[in-house]
């Protein structure tokens, strides 16, 4: 019987399917495995169920030459070096598309609550400072008919888009590496610009572009500049594609009016410098964590696991 890692717990329900085809080596407490640990516990597995908190890289890859199948319960994969994988014959899986709505759905929450100040003032009221109601306290920009900018615009991209034209009367300008269909413009009532149009234009701007260093700090100072001081910048893509250091100097000087984020540089770190800024509101990387979406990310990955070794009812189909 071949062996596997299950290098994070996840729905012990759904990961004891992988028993019937593997002998399991899994972290019911949860631990995030360093390094050395990794290496160690993959000796003689086949495959691993990761997450995006385990660097599967040359030199994971190297030190443990069964390896044959690293799938991800996450849609992202900048975790793992998938070229260094391709070329050792390793099956990389993700999870698209299970995720797509409740990830939109959490972007568009983060970029209301930002352009709306739901946290700041609920944090205010929390600490005893609503002793009257005033005419200008906590106002923001409105979200419906404002522009809603977008980069990257693949599934993730879309659903936000669905919602801001179709729920809140949102003219949708987006930037992406490719243009979409014509048909799908016209359908998402989005246009296509260039990268200084959309920070110029966009009222609210959101960030679902994957992580690579060819997208390492797409948003810096000199991007953030080119805002309105009214805007609004979500970044529920990954850190490392905002500038964190450069956001928090921009918010602190209100060179733009608030942020959302969900993902950090570096995290669970958080930049000092964005903890101390009242206009940000900041979540521990949870855009798709709805208890239904996180179950199917995990039965997609047990299932890529499963077919990717060759087992189950999907033996020798490709894992999608
Ligand atoms: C994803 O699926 O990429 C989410 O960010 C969770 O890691």
């Amino acid at each position: 019987m071949q062996a596997v890692l299950v290098a994070r717990a996840a729905f012990s329900d759904i990961v004891d399917r992988l028993r019937a085809h593997f002998e399991v080596d899994d972290n019911p407490e949860d631990r995030v495995l360093s390094k050395a640990e990794l290496i160690a516990r993959l000796q003689g597995k086949a495959g691993i169920f990761a997450t995006g908190s385990e660097r599967i890289d040359a030199e994971v890859l190297a030190a443990c030459p069964q390896l044959r199948a690293v799938c991800n319960m996450a849609v992202g994969y900048n975790n793992i070096d998938v070229a260094a994988c391709h070329a050792r014959g390793i099956v990389v899986t993700n999870t698209p598309d299970v995720l797509t709505e409740t990830t939109a759905d959490f972007g568009f929450a983060l970029m209301m609550a930002a352009a709306r100040r739901i946290a700041e003032s609920e944090h205010s009221l929390r600490r005893g400072e609503w002793t009257k109601w005033s005419f200008d306290q906590f106002t923001g920009p409105d979200v419906h008919g404002a522009t809603l900018g977008i980069l990257g615009m693949g599934r993730i991209g879309q659903a936000i888009a669905r919602r801001g034209a179709l729920g809140f009367g949102m003219p949708v300008i987006y930037h992406n590496r490719s243009r979409l269909e014509p048909a799908i413009e016209q359908a998402l009532g989005a246009r296509y610009v260039d990268k200084p149009t959309l920070l110029r234009e966009a009222d609210h701007l959101v960030l679902v572009v994957p992580y690579s260093a060819a997208s390492h700090h797409t948003i810096g100072a000199a991007e953030l500049a080119q805002m309105k001081p009214t805007a609004t910048l979500t970044n529920i893509a990954r850190g490392g594609v905002v500038d964190d250091a450069a956001l928090a100097e921009a918010l602190k000087q209100g060179r733009i009016a608030a942020a959302g984020l969900d993902v950090f540089e570096g995290e669970p770190k958080v930049h000092p410098g964005l903890l101390a800024v009242p206009n940000v509101v900041l979540t521990p990387h949870i855009a798709s964590a709805s208890i239904a979406t996180r179950r199917a990310m995990a039965s997609l990955a047990v299932d890529n696991l499963i077919a990717s070794l060759g087992c189950g009812p999907n033996a020798g189909r490709p894992p999608t």
